[in-house]
């Protein structure tokens, strides 16, 4: 069955917001997950050993695709599927030379190519490039490395504006400190935790601990091309935080302490996985037990989203109206689901 397309009026003032349906129709959720999350770039979180071949997935709860990351002085992502008839290549991290399929023999080295394939001397113009394993985007940038299976959403503008603004950020002095690091399940759709995150409206009224902390009239919103910054500052007139977004699920929050990334990542329609990060500077510690610690935060923003859930199912909401003055991200957040999936 086709539905009608989600429009969001670009005019602000006059726009509606996203349709309650957006968030409740599978037919919304599995074409977001088509159109929109298989073009994203993602950040690639799982532990790596460079020496070897590594079976990685992308997005995997919900999109699950297995790939094999390979580095000869540079990274290598190809499928981690057999080009003949489909079998899995590789299961755990592997030390050899080369990759063999375990069901008919066929070798590929280790940056994808196809090297031998027993049985198929008397198959006509063979092989051809698509007997090779696919290959896949992937870049490096500072700690990280990003990944994406088609690519189309481009994220190079975030992170240009990440290296002018913060170009004196000690990124080579930061570390993964998993003590402080946190993986969430939410019963809320992925979309809702974003656009919560793209306004400071609710800031004074959900987050007394941060709102005593930061000056509200500082707060500023910028859209940049797929992605949004948010920054205020303190008491004391310094930048508290400038809150990165990169559509549809990446979040990089710098403050005086470090950074800290989180990954939006849908499980289904109604439930979300959420990954915090903890990225310290050397010497420095992310501040805990405070009114205005990130877990305490968090733990507000999650209780709203997961009432949100609530709301926007019932039979009585449909949808809203933007805030002008203080919603700017969340309508350029809307504009842009609207936009990849029509
Ligand atoms: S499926 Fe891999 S060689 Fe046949
Ligand atoms: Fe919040």
């Amino acid at each position: 069955m086709k539905l009608p397309p989600i429009s969001i009026n670009k005019y602000i003032a006059i726009a509606e917001t996203m349709p309650s349906y957006y968030y409740t129709n599978s037919y919304y959720y599995n074409n977001t997950i088509d159109k929109i999350f298989k073009n994203s770039w993602q950040i690639l979180t799982e532990k790596l050993d460079l020496e070897k071949i590594n079976p990685v997935k992308f997005l995997r709860d919900s999109i699950n695709e297995p790939l094999l990351l390979t580095y000869n002085n540079q990274y290598n992502l190809f499928s981690n599927v057999c080009t003949h008839r489909g079998n899995i290549l590789c299961k755990k991290r592997d030390s050899s030379s080369k990759i063999r399929c375990n069901y008919h023999g066929r070798t590929f080295d280790k940056e994808g190519k196809i090297l031998k394939a027993p049985g198929f001397s008397k198959t006509k113009n063979f092989p051809q490039l698509n007997d090779s394993l696919k290959n896949y985007p992937i870049k490096e940038w500072k700690n990280f490395l990003f990944y994406s299976l088609g690519a189309k959403i481009k994220i190079d503008k975030v992170l240009a504006d990440i290296e002018n603004r913060l170009f004196d950020f000690p990124f080579n002095e930061i570390y993964l400190d998993e003590k402080n690091s946190n993986t969430y399940t939410l019963d809320a759709n992925w979309a809702l935790y974003c656009e919560n995150y793209l306004e400071g409206l609710h800031v004074p009224f959900i987050h007394k601990g941060l709102n005593s902390d930061i000056d509200l009239n500082t707060y500023k919103t910028e859209l940049l091309e797929n992605g949004v910054i948010q920054y205020a500052k303190d008491k004391n007139n310094r930048i508290y935080a400038y809150y990165y977004w990169f559509f549809p699920n990446i979040m990089m929050n710098f403050y005086s302490w470090g950074l800290s990334v989180n990954i939006i990542e849908p499980i289904s329609i109604n439930k979300t996985k959420i990954s915090f990060l903890s990225y310290p500077i050397k010497g420095k510690e992310q501040p805990q037990d405070t009114d205005s610690s990130l877990v305490k935060v968090e733990k507000e923003d999650q209780e709203i989203v997961i009432n949100v859930q609530k709301g926007i199912s019932t039979e009585s909401y449909e949808r809203g109206r933007y805030s002008s003055e203080h919603e700017k991200g969340v309508h350029h957040f809307h504009r842009l689901i609207s936009e990849n999936l029509s």
